[in-house]
């Protein structure tokens, strides 16, 4: 049982990165907590950081048949990016998109998915939180 986590560009760099928008927990410590939180459910999580679209695309379409579902926090790809769209588009497991920051009080750009379409659903403005609760839908849908 594996869940696939999947974080894009620039969030290799929580922790330090406008923490006043993004909180003060590292991507490490954000994986390692989901990590260990769905261990107790004998899930496994295998997880991605990439600062590149071809190789999100590349992730994603290698996810078929592997994984229960799929994490993932687009960063500023989710305001821009149909070729990822498409990719999710071209797979059976189902992906929730997972924000950080509440999008949705921020600049006008950051308002639109270009995902939020083609996925599962999305959880928004929960902080770190928000990885733990997409992987308890993907458990409980499973369980
Ligand atoms: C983000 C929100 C995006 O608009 C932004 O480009 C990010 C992080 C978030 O987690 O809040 O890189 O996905």
């Amino acid at each position: 049982k594996r869940l696939l986590l999947l974080n894009g560009p620039n969030l290799n760099l929580l922790g330090n990165r406008e923490p006043q928008v993004y909180g003060s927990a590292t991507l490490e410590s954000i994986v390692q907590d989901v990590t260990n939180f769905a261990k107790t459910f004998d899930y496994v999580v295998e997880d991605y950081q990439s600062n590149h679209e071809g190789e999100l695309i590349d992730l994603i379409q290698q996810a078929e048949g592997k994984y229960r579902g799929i994490i993932f926090n687009p960063g500023a790809y989710t305001h821009t990016s149909i070729a990822l769209r498409d990719a999710i588009s071209s797979i059976s497991v189902p992906v929730i998109e997972v924000h950080l920051s509440n999008v949705h009080r921020r600049e006008s750009f950051r308002h639109t998915s270009m995902l939020a379409p083609v996925c599962k659903g999305q959880i928004v403005g929960l902080g770190s939180i928000g990885y733990r609760l997409a992987a308890t839908v993907f458990m409980e849908e499973n369980a």
